[in-house]
């Protein structure tokens, strides 16, 4: 099995960013433990963040099997089984994600650090959410690690 983990814009900046509601975990340190987890379950990991809507549109075309357009990672062109997806601020802006994201079939969860529906009205609705096959937001960093031992058991329960 292997499973993608996708995150959105300013989510290179975790550790730095706003600690008091992001915390102080790195993102490459949640994709170290991420990448154990993935080891322990047995399953491979693919991870990649995106500052442009466009790149990640596209790693999510290749991930869902179509042709990689030429800036996609060598790591994100083999079609993936699913996928976490942090999309950031695009969570409450981008139909062109959700869309990405149906239009592959590509199975996802919505993951999120802080509780997006205990915060500004503007980012109380996520244009993902009914596309998801589940949502896991307001755990921090460990959001992570539990959606992903949540996608690999429904995906191993699915096929059994
Ligand atoms: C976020 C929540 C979003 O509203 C915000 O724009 C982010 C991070 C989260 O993980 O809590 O960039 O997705």
């Amino acid at each position: 099995m292997r499973i993608a983990v996708l995150n959105g814009p300013n989510l290179n900046l975790l550790g730095t960013r706003e600690p008091a509601v992001y915390g102080v975990i790195s993102l490459a340190e949640i994709e170290a433990h991420v990448s154990e987890v993935g080891t322990e379950l047995g399953i491979q990991v693919a991870f990649a963040q995106f500052n442009h809507e466009g790149d990640m549109i596209d790693a999510i075309h290749a991930l869902g099997g179509r042709h990689a357009a030429p800036g996609v990672a060598p790591d994100l062109r083999e079609k993936a089984d699913a996928a976490l997806v942090n999309a950031g601020a695009w969570t409450h802006t981008s139909l062109a994600l959700r869309d990405a994201l149906t239009g592959v079939a590509l199975p996802f969860v919505e993951v999120h650090l802080s509780n997006i529906y205990a915060r500004e009205p503007e980012r109380r609705t996520s244009l993902l959410a009914p596309a998801a096959r589940a949502v896991l937001c307001g755990f921090g960093a460990a959001g992570y690690e539990l959606a992903l031992r949540g996608l690999v058991a429904a995906l191993r329960e699915s096929r059994a």
